[in-house]
């Protein structure tokens, strides 16, 4: 099992959010090397230890006190907090701060071809998301109803393979929305990278060693500004 006196932090192993949340790391002052083939990387001169794992599983393990910290996306972070909402699940974390990269947002796209007004232009279609909670909300609170389409990856490609009339996906430069065809109709959430602590309380001394990290985090932003 995990030497619990080390300090457990979950990264991206490789996505939008994985260099610049190991450059963060590396500019506190954690030393490390990555071995592309492991999924632990420990530091050489601090008692921290890094899971390199899907983005999407970064808010359970913290949820759950499997890991101390993480750095996500606030968009996967509000979507699986719905989700353990709605199932009873724990769902507690503290938010330390919010990053200064990683913006997207999560937005509905229709194909080009598609004669979009406001979201009553979707009743009834069938949407493609790896976001049905974050989508949910939104269009139950504008009371329209439509039909799931629960894909966790090629999101883009569900309208030009008749999976699906529209999609739901993360927006970032455009670049694969325009590549697919498709139209950004409505935005319904907007996200940055923040990190976040387990609820389970900690020994002083680890407890000492996240405060230190996040008071250095706060100067690498500052030292940006
Ligand atoms: C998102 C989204 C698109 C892409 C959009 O995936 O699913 O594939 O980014 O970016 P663009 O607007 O710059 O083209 P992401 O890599 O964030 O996460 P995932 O691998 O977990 O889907
Ligand atoms: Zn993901
Ligand atoms: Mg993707």
């Amino acid at each position: 099992m995990n030497d619990n006196k080390r300090l457990r932090i979950a990264i991206q192993k490789s996505g939008r959010l994985s260099k610049e949340s190991m450059k963060l790391l590396k500019g506190c002052g954690v030393k490390f090397n990555i071995d592309e083939r492991r999924l632990i990387a420990h530091s050489d001169n601090m008692p921290i230890d890094l899971l390199r794992v899907r983005d999407d599983d970064i808010p359970g393990l913290v949820m759950d006190g499997v890991v101390d910290l993480g750095i996500l996306g606030e968009n996967v972070l509000e979507e699986e907090q719905l989700e353990r909402q709605s199932t009873g699940k724990p769902c507690t974390f503290d938010k330390l701060r919010q990053l200064d990269f990683g913006s997207c947002r999560l937005s509905i796209a229709m194909p080009q071809e598609f004669e979009y007004s406001d979201s009553s232009s979707l009743e009834g279609l069938r949407i493609a998301s790896s976001y049905p909670n974050l989508l949910n909300r939104f269009l139950a609170a504008k009371q329209v109803s439509y039909l799931d389409c629960m894909l966790k990856g090629s999101v883009e490609v569900a309208p030009r393979s008749g999976l699906a009339d529209g999609i739901c996906d993360l927006v970032s430069t455009g670049a694969t929305l325009e590549a697919n065809g498709l139209v950004e109709s409505e935005v319904i959430f907007r996200s940055k990278a923040c990190m976040i602590q387990s609820p389970i309380a900690q020994a002083d001394d680890k407890q000492a060693l996240i405060d230190k990290i996040l008071s250095r985090i706060n100067g690498v932003i500052r030292a940006k500004e």
